[in-house]
């Protein structure tokens, strides 16, 4: 699993620094070549006799001493490191590295990385909510520094609060998403839409449905994961999106259309994801319809279909779309597919249970134009646009 990944671990002088012991076991087990350098006090907590034995490298402890091994020098470390895990993370190594101090072996290596640097605090609870600890973790955290969140709970000093060291296991899992990532997607334009359409009546009310944008910020996150250049063209929806994508944020349908046509020229994958709605008010009242008669009929007309309208434009663009239904779903999903000109239709029958709307899996079908399906299992929402994003590249490639 971890197999070809150089892993720096750097251990400080917390008492958690036994803990460090486990996980170094635990990546050299998942065949990750570990090297761990300690800080002084890190050493007065274990030996690195201890770590050695374990990491099958000779462990730094003073970046004066004579090389062991011809290329570990300095920040030769630095360079080789696919990743760097500080675990436990004091207070002291945040503030250096923050402050931009490389006074040590550990301080110097994390200051010349390439690789990303996840910091693993353990602390007393009151140092951990000190206002310099929590203003030095904001700023390395903006300049792209990873930080795990501390467990709460009893701690060796005797108090009860948010610091302890989370569990090996859960920092292992942390470290294999990180090195998992692919960069497959760089240099790659996706444009995605997301969320629901609101359609007014007047200035009060509107005509929407129930997407939450869950879906289609996935597809967002998982492409800017893997590289792309993204923009999301969003309804209103409730969540965040990912940071590093360009959004837009629309309304209606006639706005998501313009936006989406404004710009798909220069993108190479146009993913669809938003519950676009199919109709709009003929007529949007300018003040508020006040209650009359028993029966109110509303006029609707068409709206633009965006997927359908890319479908006639898109030249060797990949398309996907989605399909949400409630029935016959390989039959409507396959006619959209034909009918919309798109590469690779999502299917997904909205009142199974963890599929569709507002909830964080799905469970879906991918139809492709050579009339080829894929079935998938239930699966999160990130998991799903991962797969998504993978047979697009095949899609493109073939
Ligand atoms: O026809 P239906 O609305 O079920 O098709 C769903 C697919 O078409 C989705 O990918 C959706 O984002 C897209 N669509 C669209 N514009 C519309 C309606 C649907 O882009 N007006």
């Amino acid at each position: 699993m971890l197999k070809g990944k150089t892993v720096v671990v750097g251990v400080c002088g917390g008492i958690a620094a036994y803990k460090a012991v486990e996980l170094v076991s635990r990546l050299k087990k998942l065949g990750a070549d570990v090297h761990v350098i300690m800080t002084a006090n890190a050493v007065k907590f274990v030996a690195p006799l201890t770590f050695r034995s374990i990491c099958h490298n000779p462990v730094i402890t003073d970046m004066f001493e004579e090389p062991k091994m011809w290329d570990i020098q300095h920040v030769s470390l630095a360079q080789k490191a696919d990743l760097i895990v500080v675990a436990p993370a004091t207070a002291n190594i945040i503030g250096k590295v923050a402050g931009g101090i490389a006074d040590d072996m550990l301080s110097t290596t994390i200051m010349a990385a390439n690789s990303p640097v996840l910091f693993v605090p353990a602390m007393n609870d009151k140092m951990y909510e000190n206002p310099i600890v929590q203003g030095n973790i904001n700023r390395l955290a903006s300049l792209g520094y990873l930080f795990m969140e501390p467990d709460t709970g009893l701690m060796a000093c005797g108090t009860n609060g948010k610091g302890r060291f989370p569990s090996p296991e859960a920092i292992v899992d942390y470290v294999k998403g990180i090195l998992s990532k692919k960069s497959d997607y760089e240099g790659l334009r996706i444009l995605v839409t997301a969320g629901p359409t609101r359609e007014p009546i007047d200035p009060v009310r509107y005509i929407s449905n129930h997407s939450s944008g869950k879906m289609g910020y996935a597809v967002a996150k998982a492409a800017l994961e893997r590289g792309a250049f993204v923009k999301l063209v969003t309804g209103p929806v409730n969540i965040t999106p990912p940071s590093g994508a360009e959004v837009v944020c629309v309304t209606s349908a006639i706005d998501m259309y313009n936006e989406v046509m404004k710009s798909y020229e220069s993108f190479d994958v146009l993913v669809m994801v938003a519950a676009v709605a199919d109709y709009r008010c003929a007529s949007v009242s300018e003040s508020k319809i006040k209650k009359s008669g028993d029966r109110f009929t509303v006029e609707l007309v068409k709206n633009p279909d965006i997927a359908a309208e890319l479908g006639k434009v898109k030249g060797d663009r990949v398309l996907v779309g989605f399909s949400a239904e409630t029935d016959n779903l390989l039959e409507n999903a396959a006619l959209k597919l034909a009918s919309k000109n798109m590469d690779m239709i999502v299917a997904n029958d909205v009142t199974v249970e963890g599929a569709g709307f507002g909830v964080d899996t799905n469970i879906v079908k991918f139809i492709k134009r050579d009339g080829s399906s894929i079935d998938l299992p239930i699966m999160s929402k990130e998991d799903v646009a991962h797969r998504i994003l993978d047979e697009v590249l095949s899609i493109g490639k073939g």
